[in-house]
């Protein structure tokens, strides 16, 4: 069955606001120009102020402090005390200039300004347009009135085909990012699997991207049944969405699995009613970060062949719901006790993963809001990585490095995998209290079969508190550009890959 409540409702309205991005000579009429300003020595010489006023109006150059002076062009002063060392810098401090101008809808930038210490050309400009299009980002079509002005044109002023070509790449990505961010943001009753699935077809074929769509029927006759198990308490069927970016003499193949949890209520093993659970409504932010970051491949030129499984289902308590004690039989046959229905992201992933793996890819990534452990390991601005070869775990963080969304590796640690014993089952799919996240990855790893593979566990950075630099209120799209970025650059993995048991 599928509820739909408001079929005519669009979940992902960014996608028709997409600021310009423009290299020219001089800004446009009525822009607010940023002034970028280091800690110490020479102001720039467009200011007509000493170091004195500016402290005197609270302004010391350190990073996030600005300043706006209202002229016929407003300058924007930004603090980036020691100047821009890398790329994340110059997305930080153009993403505070775009908060600070928050009511101008054009902006402007002197590229010059952002090379001076050295960052090339073609980094700094997409740094620069990605950090102005996601500082200007908002989730308002279900409020009246909306507060957001619309971002229309971000110029970079100078001359520079490599600063064209970057702007155009942070364009693409952030493009991607707003698009994560609006599926994750959109609350559940708008966004069910079927929406989702319906959101894919439409919008995928637009970026190049094939879309196959599989319903209960079909579910069923794959066998997928951690993600039946999971759907079992649901009135709102799953669907398995298959996305194929297939360019043209691609050599390598990576395949890409997403948690696609569209409600987390923890089922039978039910969350308590607090409000922090209105964050469970990003559960499917691994199928959203990697469906969006599939939206990028083509317009960035990925030479790399990518198929996407979204794992898509709600996980609700109901009388027809998996019980603690059942038996799942997942894709690749083995058997599962499910001891906490909670831990439901793990049965979904399992099955997508064994898909994943049949495809003989040359390496598996999956992407989950999975465990609270990792957020509490971690906190909220890193992602928790996890790999069974050094290779992937490597492209993976350096990929995290150019997106600045940071992963910090944790370990495979095979010792803790006799805690998932089972009495009835091949094994349960939850371990010790203890190292959660680790347990997690160690049950994902049973469905790799051999397949270099990576798991990155958002749980953490999914969601932003408040307004912060890139990152706006609520859903941060986190590892959708990181995926994009790993597809554009990914190299086949080499070295050795762990198996499922202690040697
Ligand atoms: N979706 C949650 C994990 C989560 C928690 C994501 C907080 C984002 C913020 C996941 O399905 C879950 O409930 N995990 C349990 C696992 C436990 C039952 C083994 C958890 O982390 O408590
Ligand atoms: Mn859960
Ligand atoms: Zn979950």
């Amino acid at each position: 069955m599928n509820v739909i409540i408001d079929a005519e409702f669009n979940p992902v309205p960014s996608l028709q606001q997409i600021a310009k991005v423009q290299l020219a000579k001089t800004a446009p009429k009525a822009a607010a120009v940023a002034v970028f300003v280091k800690s110490e020595g020479d102001l720039p010489d467009a200011l007509d102020l000493t170091r004195e006023q500016l402290e005197l109006a609270g302004f010391a150059g350190k990073k996030s402090d600005a300043l706006l002076l209202p002229g016929e062009t407003a300058k924007v002063l930004v603090g980036i005390s020691k100047g821009f060392k890398t790329a994340a810098e110059i997305r930080n401090a153009v993403a505070c200039f775009t908060r600070n101008a928050a009511k101008f809808s054009e902006l402007a930038v002197e590229l010059d300004a952002l090379t001076l210490d050295g960052v090339p050309a073609r980094e700094a400009a997409q740094a620069a347009a990605e950090g102005a299009l996601l500082a200007r980002y908002a989730y308002e079509p279900l409020k009246n009135k909306q507060n957001l002005v619309a971002l229309e044109t971000l110029t970079l002023i100078g001359e520079n085909s490599e600063a064209a070509a970057g702007a155009e790449r942070g364009t693409i990505l952030a493009t991607a990012d707003r698009l994560a961010r609006d599926l994750g943001n959109t609350p559940p009753r708008h966004l069910n699997a079927y929406k989702f699935a319906e959101v894919a077809e439409r919008v995928g074929p637009e970026y190049g991207l094939e879309v196959e769509v599989f319903g209960r029927e079909e579910i069923i006759e794959m066998g997928l049944g951690g993600l039946l198990g999971v759907n079992a308490g649901s009135v709102q069927d799953p669907r398995l969405i298959k996305v194929s970016y297939q360019p043209e003499g691609a050599t390598e193949h990576i395949g890409l699995v997403g948690k696609g949890i569209m409600y987390d209520s923890g089922g039978i093993s039910l969350k308590p009613s607090n409000a922090s659970h209105c964050s469970m409504k990003m559960d499917m932010m691994g199928a959203a970060a990697v469906f969006s970051a599939m939206t990028a491949l083509k317009e960035l030129g990925v030479k790399t062949r990518v198929t996407g499984f979204l794992m898509c289902t709600d996980n609700m308590p109901s009388g027809s719901a998996t019980k603690l004690g059942d038996v799942l039989t997942m894709r690749n046959g083995k058997t599962v006790e499910v001891r906490n229905t909670d831990a439901e992201g793990r049965l979904v992933l399992g099955d997508g993963i064994a898909l994943a793996a049949e495809l003989e890819v040359d390496a598996i990534v999956d992407v989950a809001t999975l465990t609270g452990a990792a957020m509490m390991a971690l906190g909220t601005q890193t992602a928790a990585v996890f790999a069974n070869n050094d290779t992937v775990a490597q492209q993976l963080q350096d990929a995290g490095k150019k997106s600045d969304e940071t992963l910090w590796r944790l370990p495979l640690d095979l010792r803790l995998k006799k805690a998932m014993k089972s009495n009835v089952a091949d094994f349960a799919n939850i371990g010790a209290n203890e190292g959660g996240a680790i347990t997690a990855a160690l049950f994902l790893n049973e469905f790799v079969a051999g397949t270099p593979w990576g798991h990155i566990d958002i749980a953490g950075p999914m969601e932003s508190n408040s307004d912060d630099l890139w990152r706006s209120a609520g859903s941060t799209g986190y590892a959708t550009r990181l995926l994009a970025e790993f597809a554009a650059d990914f190299k086949k993995p080499s070295g050795d890959t762990v198996g499922t048991e202690l040697e």
